[in-house]
């Protein structure tokens, strides 16, 4: 892996606030791309997306108080039951899609944060959009340009949270 990959792996932080620059479509597409490149479980690639901007996005938001505002768009990932060739496992094909959507998004000087969708939100985010039931909503990636620098920039490196050869092992 290039080190210009480890940066943006480790200088990855979630983003809140955003300016009012649009996000163009072809980002909107290369964070799709960045996403279907995930690993999934068989290569089931048990995901489906929705992208939500304005009025869609907004009736969103009152369902997550959690989700920060301001962003023009947003990246709604969905485990795709119906789609699953490993039972169980999509939840883990979409966790993987969603890190995927961050990384790229920073890569392109863009700001992004995962908000929860699953477990809490499902069906009220279910019945607002019409996904139907064979189609989990899992998480809500707001995106757009940062308005400022990142909160938090250090490493996270804790030599006490790797364990060698066996639990407890230095
Ligand atoms: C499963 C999951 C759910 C999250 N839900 C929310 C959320 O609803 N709202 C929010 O603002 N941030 C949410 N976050 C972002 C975390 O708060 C954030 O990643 C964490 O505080 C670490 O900060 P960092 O992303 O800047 O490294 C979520 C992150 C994960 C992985």
């Amino acid at each position: 892996m290039s080190t210009d990959a480890l940066a943006i792996i480790n200088t990855r932080r979630s983003t809140r606030k955003f300016t009012t620059d649009p996000v163009v479509d072809a980002d909107i597409r290369d964070l799709l791309e960045a996403a279907m490149n995930a690993p999934s479980a068989v290569n089931e690639q048990a995901w489906q997306f929705v992208v939500l901007s304005g009025k869609a996005l907004e009736d969103y938001l009152k369902i997550n108080s959690n989700t920060p505002k301001g962003a023009l768009v947003a990246i709604l990932v969905c485990q795709d039951l119906a789609a699953e060739k490993a039972k169980g496992y999509s939840v883990q094909d979409c966790a993987a899609a969603t890190q995927n959507i961050l990384l790229a998004a920073h890569a392109k000087g863009l700001g992004a944060v995962w908000t929860t969708v699953f477990p809490v939100n499902v069906d009220a985010v279910r019945r607002l959009l019409g996904v139907p039931d064979t189609v989990v909503p899992f998480s809500c990636v707001p995106l757009g340009r940062p308005a400022g620098p990142a909160a938090r920039t250090g490493s996270r490196f804790d030599e006490s949270k790797v364990h060698r050869q066996a639990w407890g092992g230095r």
